[in-house]
């Protein structure tokens, strides 16, 4: 329990919403259907007895009573439900504010560790989980209501509210212990859920090499593998619970039996009123449903605490350091040091004392084995790996003086493959300077000779790229690419192997841009295999096994 109020502060504590009205309508909200039951508890105390014992004096309490109740439903209740509900609602949306946020800032690294279904789970069922948490009113309302009970049950008479609470406790004991089991499976299942998240990512991205292996039989046993895992497990759970709620039954008939058999005896024996008497069977009522409450809410924050977790793991990862030192860096020489660079994973060094320069203006051609370190190298440049020993710099000035938003802004980047978002063709150009006019897009699309394909769509550049950018073909998408890179007006621009996947037409429309583009004084670094592009070269690098070659 206290887990679990540490986890909810926590969580509250990141983010920024109307936290005292939320917390005095959580309150208030919580208190009016005990305050209700309880009132209807007296309520009936007095009406029975002003029968049984003809006095009408006792009316003045019920209407009394029935007035409060009525202020309550009328005005009181909807008034803090709503209140509580918005700042619920602001909650939610700063906390997904936050995520994605975060995200945003995390290192390259973070997504190399965490795999895409279970960072997907985490954002989406953790944290819907998360902000829609509605435990502490459950608990608020059951510890009202029951604690509102018991304090009146006490004033008519000690003896039958100790039996109630004697009762009560034997509960509450028992089902705390059953109920552990469940958060065990909980976090057992969440493991199988992001696996198979990830499963079906892989699935969807691969459907095209799945048929055409036709693997679909192995793949689809894998997925029935985990999914009966899966259904074993909630089955458990599904078990446990049946035996929680039949438990809870067996003390209700018990409390209620006992109760009654006892206060009519009293009853009988003069010990106290039958208004009392009728008025306990209401509100002993308040204490099983706190008891309900408080299994539900034990069982429930077990599971919760299970969320909260996982979403704090997520985030509070280490972010980038992006301070606000933008400084505009002017066209210069790209020169590295003394540089060396490990991945955290491996043992041994991928890059070792490198020693280069990039002069500005020129092309520069980077080759090399596989596995030979350019694209660490690349990625290094691009600021995605901090500079571990060495240093690298602009001119005169060093990356350690840039934040890395100024770094990857004096790049415009070409890969391989292209990733073309789900939006239309325009947008996908502009992404990297979204106050460029249409005007300006298309010029950029024509420079990389994209424009007359988009036109041939239906809808130009308003077409909506599909899944995996599947209504392009490669060399389209590459072209689409040139086009955000000549958009983005970079200082420097690097083709990392982006020649790779497309025909000889194609290879030489690149080659045209890196020309035109090297004539009009950017820097450009081609990372190739193949040898045309040493061709364009006014400068080249080798690269074998983390080393610099002598040529
Ligand atoms: N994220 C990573 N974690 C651990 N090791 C990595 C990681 N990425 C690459 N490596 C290793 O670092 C070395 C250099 O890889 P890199 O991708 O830089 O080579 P490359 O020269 O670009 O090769 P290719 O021409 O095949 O693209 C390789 O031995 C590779 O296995
Ligand atoms: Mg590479």
């Amino acid at each position: 329990m206290i887990k679990y109020f540490k986890a909810v502060l926590r969580t509250f504590s990141w983010v920024s919403f109307p936290k005292i009205v939320f917390f005095i309508s959580l309150l208030t909200a919580n208190m009016m259907f005990p305050l209700m039951q309880v009132f209807s508890g007296l309520m009936q105390k007095y009406l029975v007895n002003a029968v049984e014992y003809q006095d009408m004096g006792y009316m003045t309490y019920v209407y009394w009573l029935a007035a409060g109740i009525l202020f309550m439903v009328i005005f009181l209740n909807p008034v803090s439900t709503y209140l509580g509900n918005r700042a619920m609602e602001i909650f939610k949306k700063n906390m997904r504010e936050m995520s994605i946020k975060k995200l945003m800032l995390y290192r390259y690294s973070f997504y190399e560790n965490y795999q895409t279904g279970d960072l997907i789970l985490r954002l989406r069922e953790n944290l819907d989980a998360v902000s829609g948490d509605w435990s502490l009113s459950w608990l608020l309302l059951g510890l009202f209501y029951g604690g509102g009970s018991i304090v009146v049950m006490l004033t008519f008479n000690w003896q039958l509210s100790l039996l109630v609470i004697f009762l009560c406790l034997s509960q509450t004991f028992i089902m705390t212990k059953l109920s552990k089991r469940i958060t065990e499976n909980t976090e057992i299942l969440q493991k199988i859920k992001s696996v198979q998240n990830q499963m079906l990512f892989d699935i969807i991205k691969s459907i095209s090499f799945i048929k055409m292996a036709s693997i679909g039989r192995l793949i689809r046993e894998r997925y029935y593998k985990s999914n009966d895992e899966a259904a074993k497990k909630n089955m458990e759970i599904n078990k446990i619970n049946v035996v929680l709620n039949a438990v809870g039954d067996i003390f209700e008939a018990v409390n209620i039996l006992s109760v009654f058999g006892l206060g009519i005896v009293m009853y009988l024996n003069n010990m106290i009123d039958l208004g009392s008497v009728m008025a306990f069977l209401f509100l002993q009522d308040g204490v099983n449903y706190m008891l309900g409450n408080l299994q539900g809410f034990l069982s429930g924050t077990r599971a919760q605490i299970v969320n909260y977790n996982r979403i704090s793991e997520l985030l509070n990862q280490e972010a980038e350091e992006n301070d606000d030192k933008s400084i505009k860096l002017q066209n210069d020489d790209i020169i590295v040091k003394d540089l060396y660079f490990k991945y955290q994973t491996s043992e041994s060094n991928a890059l070792n004392l490198i020693n280069l320069t990039i002069p500005k203006g020129k092309i520069t051609v980077i080759y090399g084995e596989s596995g030979g370190g350019k694209s660490t190298l690349i990625k290094i440049l691009l600021a995605l790996y901090p500079v571990q020993t060495g240093n690298i710099s602009i001119g005169e000035t060093d990356y350690a003086q840039i934040n890395n938003t100024g770094i990857r802004d004096f790049y415009a980047y070409v890969g391989q493959s292209t990733y073309l978002f789900y939006d239309t063709v325009e947008a996908n150009i502009r992404c990297n300077n979204e106050t460029a006019t249409l005007e300006e897009v298309m010029e950029a699309a024509k420079f990389a000779q994209a424009h007359d394909f988009i036109m041939q769509k239906p809808e130009g550049y308003q077409t909506m790229v599909q899944e995996h950018g599947s209504n392009f073909s490669g060399g389209e998408k590459q072209r689409i690419a040139i086009a955000r890179a000549i958009l983005k007006n970079a200082n420097a621009v690097i083709f990392d192997e982006a020649t790779n996947a497309v025909d000889m037409k194609n290879e030489s429309y690149i080659y045209d841009y890196i020309q035109k583009i090297s004539k009009r004084g950017k820097t450009v670094l081609i990372i190739a295999h193949r040898d045309n592009a040493k061709l364009l070269a006014d400068n080249e690098i080798r690269i074998d096994r983390g080393m610099l070659v002598d040529r």
